[in-house]
């Protein structure tokens, strides 16, 4: 879900609409505002986009200078009109918006309802809006601060009330908020694109702190004590653009073609003078830590997971530790071995995502290290870590993630070239020439991305199968599964990625004539097993379409379809493999005349576990 929330004097609707639309990637099934007329506060949302609140917003404008405005990610009760953000309390006096999840609200709510309050929504926020409605005795700060110590949960919110229309409160606890500092006017947002076109001073709210915003300054404070915080704004200098869609059609298709630059930026600044080994300077891991490391434990969700693979191999192959990669919801429910000597990694594009963040607590808990590799500076993720790795990808607005995957393979090939130095796993001279190729990588992504004609009659191929097969082995193997979760995403088509070697331990039996298989094969040592593969399902019928590097030309004799990836080493091959994968997943998506940038029931990011 996404949160904006204005006080200043300019049009609030006009901003809060403005920036709900800014966020509209966080959540869209329902979106409202409420604004303070200069008698009262008055609510306004609908069920669907914001363009629809737009609409309704046309009919009956609401006029004012201080206001807070929500876009929903159904997770209490169904999206509809009642359910849909800000609520408010019974005399209408009190309104929040709110992100995350208030655990013990039906316990809540049977108190308030015990008092004689009717509930107008399914949803846990209501609740907040009476309790503090319940609690207020004239001071807004004290009713909200009354009413959160009763609450269970994890929390962004926005608060404003008709009683005291100067003030806009905000609180955080383990949902992301933050606040712009303007000039005469101050803003809150769930996160920076929301208000970037206004301010680009940022405070970051930290978990247990809670702001009250008038339009002459912010005064920050702990939300349990009342004790002042001195925050200082930090600078952000992404360009609008960059949020914006750039010319493209899709949020997506901008953001495969950013690839480039987003590794060049990723790599940059990361090698030493010589240029031959890389470096991270702020890594606040010793040599020694990294000599002493036993075992590595990567956890993250969706894409970062299946980047993650990636960085199993990369790390066991190159520095000998060796790596475990779970899904972060299950990790800590499997009682994992951890140990002082484990290097928990984390790995989330937006640093938000709720599993991921739980499951880096409880690694830190058993007491491993921690080091994110996140694309968000400040992020909830990046501060709860000891050490972070940036990827310096931008903002990635497209659910379907594509170029934060690539930075992190390429972090995850930096990390495995670092730690492989200085553990002497890996020969100087060879070290070197994974250095030296690994820089080309961005230059070969762009050469992917000008010739995509043949990539775009795959999908126009592809566009009305039921169901596909993604396979490959080892490093491909890893690819596929993305391949495969791409499509899924933004083309609704089932597909399923299979180490190749398995399928014929059971899956071979749903290959029959005209199965679709698009086939990886980039790895020199699997040459041939690979080829075997494809023959068991071209006996069956299927239809293949070969990805292999340029020099791999014999592959072409055993596929129905050839394409042809820029040469570069096998360990590398991953980052430049999945570019044609991904753009067969939006071309499918454009094709059937999905909504690429927000496919049905997914969400950009998701802060509840
Ligand atoms: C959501 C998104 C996925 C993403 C996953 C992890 O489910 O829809 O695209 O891969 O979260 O997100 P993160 O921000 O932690 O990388």
């Amino acid at each position: 879900c996404g949160i904006v929330g204005y006080i200043g004097n300019g049009k609030a609707q006009t901003i809060l609409l403005n920036g709900l639309k800014k966020l509209e990637y966080r959540g869209y099934d329902s979106a409202g505002i409420a604004v303070y007329d200069g008698s009262r506060l008055q609510v306004r949302k609908s069920k669907g986009r914001i363009t629809d609140l737009e609409d309704h917003l046309l009919q009956s404008p609401l006029f004012g200078t201080v206001g807070i405005g929500h876009t929903r990610w159904a997770t209490h009760g169904k999206p509809s009109y009642e359910n849909s953000h800000p609520h408010s309390d019974t005399h209408g006096k009190f309104t929040v918006v709110h992100n995350g999840i208030i655990e013990n609200y039906l316990e809540l709510k049977e108190m308030l309802e015990s008092k004689g309050i009717t509930f107008k929504s399914e949803t846990d926020t209501e609740v907040i809006s009476h309790l503090i409605a319940e609690f207020y005795k004239g001071d807004i700060v004290a009713a909200v601060q009354q009413a959160i110590r009763l609450m269970k949960g994890a929390y962004a919110l926005a608060v404003v009330t008709d009683y005291e229309p100067d003030k806009l409160i905000a609180v955080r606890l383990a949902s992301p908020l933050i606040i712009g500092a303007g000039n005469g006017e101050n803003f809150v947002g769930s996160d920076i694109p929301a208000i970037l076109e206004h301010t680009r001073d940022i405070y970051i709210l930290e978990d247990g702190e809670l702001a009250v915003l008038t339009r002459e300054g912010v005064t920050i404070k702990n939300m349990n004590t009342d004790e002042k915080i001195s925050r200082s704004a930090v600078r952000i200098d992404w360009n609008h653009e960059q949020a914006e869609k750039g010319g493209f059609e899709h949020f997506m298709l901008k953001e495969i073609y950013e690839q480039p630059n987003a590794l060049q930026r990723t790599l940059l600044g990361r090698t030493d003078r010589t240029g031959r080994n890389i470096v991270f300077e702020n890594l606040g891991m010793s040599n020694a830590h990294i000599r002493d490391i036993e075992k590595i434990t990567i956890i993250a969700c969706g894409t970062a997971y299946h980047a993650g693979l990636v960085g199993k191999q990369l790390l066991e192959r190159l520095t000998r530790i060796p790596v475990d990669v779970d899904v972060a919801s299950e990790f800590r429910y499997r009682h994992p071995i951890i140990t002082d000597k484990t290097l928990v990694i984390a790995v989330s594009q937006s640093g938000e995502t709720a599993d991921t963040l739980a499951a880096l607590k409880e690694g830190r808990r058993l007491g491993a290290r921690t080091l994110a590799i996140t694309n968000v500076v400040g992020s909830t993720i990046a501060r709860e870590a000891d050490d972070v790795i940036l990827t310096m990808a931008g903002p990635e607005i497209s659910v379907a993630s594509t170029k934060a995957y690539a930075t992190q393979l390429l972090v995850f090939y930096m990390l495995a070239f670092y730690f492989a130095r200085i553990r002497s796993t890996v020969s100087t001279p060879l070290l070197e020439t994974y250095v030296a190729e690994l820089h080309k990588v961005p230059e070969l992504v762009g050469q992917i991305l000008e010739n995509h004609g043949q990539v775009k009659q795959y999908a126009e191929s592809l566009k009305d199968k039921s169901s596909l097969f993604f396979i490959g082995r080892g490093l491909d193997y890893s690819v596929a599964m993305e391949g495969s979760l791409k499509l899924k995403e933004i083309s609704y088509i089932h597909s399923e990625a299979y180490a190749a070697g398995e399928l014929k331990h059971g899956t071979l039996s749903l290959v029959e004539e005209g199965t679709s298989v698009i086939a990886l094969s980039t790895q020199e040592d699997l040459y041939e097993k690979m080829l075997g593969n494809v023959k068991e399902v071209k006996a069956r019928g299927a239809e293949v379409y070969g990805i292999a590097l340029a020099d791999n030309r014999t592959f072409a004799k055993s596929v129905d379809n050839l394409y042809l990836l820029p040469n570069t080493l096998p360990l590398l091959t991953p980052i430049i493999a999945v570019i044609p994968l991904q753009l067969i997943a939006y071309y499918v998506s454009v094709q059937r005349g999905n909504d690429v940038d927000k496919p049905r029931n997914l969400a950009k990011s998701v802060t509840v576990e």
